[in-house]
């Protein structure tokens, strides 16, 4: 049996996903400040043949960051629209936050990118961790893991109202009897529940993929389920491919369970890369990034993307039992810094956080092309992936030998696509277009 069509993603991040990525990259520091960096990406993936490039959000930053990475937390629906004009037919995927946006508001900029791209767009629905974001949006509080993940499930219902709020007809462009649009063809969104109430059709007609790509990255319970009920593109961050394999299986249950199609969900975990044209060149490649690597950075991180502020805390003391004493459930990054200290109960935070990976993925895979194409063909065979979130180590070196020497080996073998057979992302990963009257 053929294996079906591979699916990537190329993850951008600024000059690599390694935190040591812009200490050792030749690019000038201050390219990923401009729009060049991001387009020379995107065509990169995009020769590849990939399905999608992404962009991810973070709407706080902790003030550590600034001294050990480069922050370029640019808004990811205006990069991707100045990346629609600039390619053709790669899939533009940003992610943008439920808690801290609107649903009539948000449905629209990225119904606006999928207009502007021709239905490239997708929309990485997230429900934001760091509870720094409640200050910079003038929030009291940042609400807990359930009430954010309560309020994302009515958000998407609310925006898929929107996004079909006009029928796929709707507009006639009738000249002769001076009618642009059927009225009859607008369905008002008529959302109301428990927190959200939205009236008012989307400013425009219903974009070329009737609504945007929905992609999800929850990896808790309540992630998982959202993600069930909604999401077309997983991500996921699994340590092995058992764990990759296990978080598909269960995943598909559940989309089967509330009556959805498993082959309308395409799952690309996140794999961090590191490639060398010998297996001892990208080792010392790895090496090399890990040696610059800092510890006081890995501790603050492994805080930071547990939903905790770096700065109230004592590094050299074991993490206070009680951290998130109040807290209905903490994140799923909050579970693994949660048992890492508590199976090592007085040693101190610096140690305990080398332990937790504060990353999107945790698998970093470093060898040669050859050795990724069996990789990636084995956790393909083992029904861990449908494809990856590829995250270069350093950018763009990665990313291009990955579409110059691992692409070509899996259109070898029948497991990727040789041309793009289709305009719009749904087309890239086989989804069915939504149809509204
Ligand atoms: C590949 C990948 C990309 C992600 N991108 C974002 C992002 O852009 N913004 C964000 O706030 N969280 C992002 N996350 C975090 C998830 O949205 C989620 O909060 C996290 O995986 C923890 O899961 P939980 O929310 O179910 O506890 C990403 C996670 C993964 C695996």
């Amino acid at each position: 049996m053929i294996a079906p069509s591979l699916h990537f993603n190329a993850f951008i991040w600024p000059a690599g996903y390694h935190e040591s990525a812009w200490r050792v990259v030749d690019d000038d520091i201050r390219d990923v400040l401009g729009l060049p960096y991001y387009a020379g990406i995107a065509r990169t993936a995009e020769r590849g043949l990939m399905d999608a490039v992404f962009l991810a959000d973070n709407l706080a930053i902790a003030e550590y960051r600034t001294t050990h990475l480069p922050q370029t937390q640019f808004d990811p629906i205006s990069v991707l629209s100045a990346l629609a004009a600039v390619t053709t037919r790669i899939g533009l995927v940003g992610t943008g936050s439920t808690t801290y946006s609107k649903p009539w508001e948000l449905a629209r900029r990225f119904a606006t990118l999928d207009h502007l791209s021709a239905g490239r767009a997708g929309w990485n629905i997230v429900t934001t961790v760091t509870p720094l974001a409640a200050a910079a949006f003038g929030e009291p509080a940042h609400p807990d893991h359930a009430d954010r993940y309560a309020r994302a499930g009515e958000f998407v219902d609310a925006a898929i109202r929107v996004w079909d709020s006009w029928g796929d007809d709707a507009l006639v462009g009738d000249r002769e009897r001076g009618v642009w649009a059927d009225r009859g063809k607008l369905h008002t969104p008529g959302f109301h529940g428990k927190y959200y109430d939205v009236e008012g059709i989307q400013p425009f007609p219903r974009s070329p993929q009737g609504r945007p790509v929905l992609v999800q990255a929850g990896q808790s319970p309540a992630g998982i389920a959202l993600a069930a009920r909604y999401a077309e593109m997983v991500f996921s961050g699994p340590s092995s491919v058992q764990a990759a394999a296990a978080f598909r299986s269960k995943l598909h249950a559940q989309v089967t369970a509330v009556g959805r199609n498993p082959r309308q969900v395409a799952v690309l975990p996140a794999l961090m890369v590191t490639l060398g044209g010998t297996e001892a060149e990208a080792r010392e490649r790895a090496r090399h990034l890990e040696e610059l690597a800092s510890p006081d950075f890995r501790w603050q991180n492994a805080l930071y993307t547990a939903g905790l502020d770096p700065d109230a805390f004592d590094p050299d003391a074991p993490l206070p039992p009680d951290t998130w004493a109040g807290q209905t459930a903490p994140s799923s990054r909050a579970e693994q810094l949660y048992a890492a200290s508590r199976a090592q109960p007085d040693a101190p935070l610096r140690e305990v956080a080398q332990l937790v990976t504060g990353g999107a993925g945790q698998v970093h895979f470093t060898g040669t092309p050859e050795q990724l194409a069996a990789f990636i063909a084995e956790w393909q065979d083992a029904g861990a992936a449908d494809g990856f979130t590829i995250m270069g180590s350093t950018l763009p070196y990665e990313l291009t030998a990955f579409v110059d020497h691992v692409v070509p080996l899996l259109q070898r073998q029948g497991r990727y696509r040789t041309e793009y057979t289709g305009s719009t992302l749904r087309d890239h990963l086989n989804l069915d277009k939504p149809t509204v009257d």
